[in-house]
């Protein structure tokens, strides 16, 4: 259940404790000096902390504060044959969560100890709470499914696999999700309590990435000046999230696939072996095969990984999706106008979105800004007109294709006035200077378009 960490000078009694906490499902760590326990505290990951007041050179309360430095969500208990109520009302100004006194009585331990760890759990999830509010778009009530056959398959894996301890590998092109998705697997397993530790594998130089993976003892490197516990151990019974595993340098790909075949791993400098518990989930937008191919990605790290794939559709192929997305996106983005022309609409359907959902947030945020609480016209959908889906395979004579490019180059035009001007904020001169034509040019245009400038 909990990992409990029991400090006391006296064998007898860590004895005591470690048999009747075990008993109870518990997993125990004992030390029987407080520089012991701050060196476990340090290296492990500890749900409660049961501490005797005095100990030798360094006293519960040193060890209570260093637990509580370590986690501040730590539960710690104190017990002392001398419990006086001035120690007891400064051990809880620290932050202890309760006082037992010597002799222990194991029910009152119990009950202390359900009660803690019970409100802990609370804290945990509160501040789970209030983290997914600040991020916005993580977790899986807030993922929008939609009705695609596409995305039904995704789902549908991603329910399968979830409770289970399977390694995920999530593909797709860019901004199609693969970060969400991961967190809705976490958020739909038995971790869902625990952290989910995301990681950029591109964000980072090949040993800062090992030291952040792994952890680093001090010492380890030049600017190792105290210990460091990496993601992996962060994690714990968690889920680590390896982000964009393919720009993973060789030497680093090595240690992780030593790590998810082993299980276990020490930090950078250490020897003190640490179980790899988290479960793993990476992703990547590049094709693997061909990283493989061309010697930058290892096979064998490949098929650890590749155990259960998940492969995300490019928004073109799920078209039928477009309209849910939007509403979210609009109301993610506070709009709180009438809604959107069918003209604009078209526009986004016509659309190919090499940038996926997260360009369609970009575009729709975008829009809102500029609508304000108004309609959303065309003119507020500014998506690149030549990235429209090309018309199919039958070559279109040449006198179509002249028309069809010359209808893009003034639509194009219109689009680049209109643009102007809402940058502009309506102001004629200033958007005559921005399309770096005169004001007499600029209000040929405005004519030839039928734009008037004070909407916008
Ligand atoms: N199913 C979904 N429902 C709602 N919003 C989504 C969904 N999928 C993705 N998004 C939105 O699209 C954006 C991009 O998603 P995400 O970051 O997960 O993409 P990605 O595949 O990890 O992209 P990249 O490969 O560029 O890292 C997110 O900001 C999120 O708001
Ligand atoms: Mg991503």
């Amino acid at each position: 259940m909990a990992t409990i960490l029991v400090v006391d000078d006296e064998p007898k009694i860590t004895h005591l404790l470690d048999e009747e906490l075990r008993d109870d499902g518990h997993e125990v760590v004992v030390a029987n000096d407080g520089d012991e326990a701050v060196r476990l505290i340090a290296a492990k990951r500890i749900d409660v902390v049961i501490t005797d007041l005095r100990l030798g050179r360094t006293d519960g309360l040193e060890v209570l504060r260093r637990a509580k430095k370590a986690d501040p969500s730590v539960v710690v208990l104190l017990m002392t044959a001398y419990a006086t109520v001035q120690t007891a009302v400064a051990a809880m100004k620290e932050g202890a969560a309760d006082y037992l006194e010597k002799p222990l009585n194991f029910d009152k331990l119990r009950l202390v100890l359900e009660r803690s760890l019970e409100s802990r759990k609370l804290a945990a999830e509160n501040r789970r709470l209030r983290e997914k509010v600040r991020a916005g778009d993580v977790g899986a009530d807030s993922m929008v499914r939609g009705r695609s056959r596409a995305m039904a398959a995704v789902m549908a894996l991603v329910e399968k696999v979830a409770p289970t301890e399977a390694t995920v590998l999530l593909t797709g092109e860019s901004g199609t999700g693969k970060e969400v998705v991961a967190r809705a697997i976490h958020e739909l397993s038995a971790r869902r309590d625990q952290s989910l530790v995301a990681v950029n594998c591109a964000a980072l130089s090949e040993t800062l990435l090992e030291s952040e993976l792994f952890g680093h003892e001090k010492g380890a490197f030049t600017d190792a000046v105290e210990r460091k516990l990496g993601w992996f151990e962060v994690a714990d019974r968690g889920t680590i999230f390896l982000d964009e595993i393919a720009e993973m340098k060789p030497p680093t790909q090595a240690k992780l696939l030593r790590v998810l075949e082993d299980r276990r791993f020490h930090r950078l400098g250490g020897s003190e072996i640490i179980e790899a518990r988290a479960r793993v989930i990476a992703a990547t937008n590049r094709d693997l095969s061909r990283e493989i191919h061309a010697h930058r990605f290892r096979e064998d790290l490949f098929y650890r990984l590749n155990v259960f794939p998940i492969e995300l559709p490019p928004l073109r192929e799920r078209q039928e999706d477009l309209g849910e997305l939007c509403d979210h996106f609009f109301e993610r983005a506070g709009y709180r106008g009438p809604g959107m022309h069918a003209q604009a609409q078209e526009a986004l359907a016509g659309y190919d979105w090499p940038g996926n959902l997260r360009e369609l947030r970009n575009v729709i945020e975008r829009a809102v800004i500029l609508a304000g609480t108004g309609p959303i016209t065309k003119a507020e959908i500014h998506v690149p007109e030549r990235r429209s889906i090309p018309p199919p395979i039958a070559a279109p004579a040449t006198a179509e294709i002249e028309a069809a490019a010359a209808a893009t180059l003034s639509e194009q035009e219109e689009r680049m006035v209109r643009d102007a001007l809402a940058r502009a904020g309506g102001n004629k001169s200033k958007a005559a200077r921005l399309l770096g034509i005169t004001r007499r040019a600029l209000y040929g245009r405005l004519e030839k378009y039928g734009i008037d400038a004070e909407d916008h």
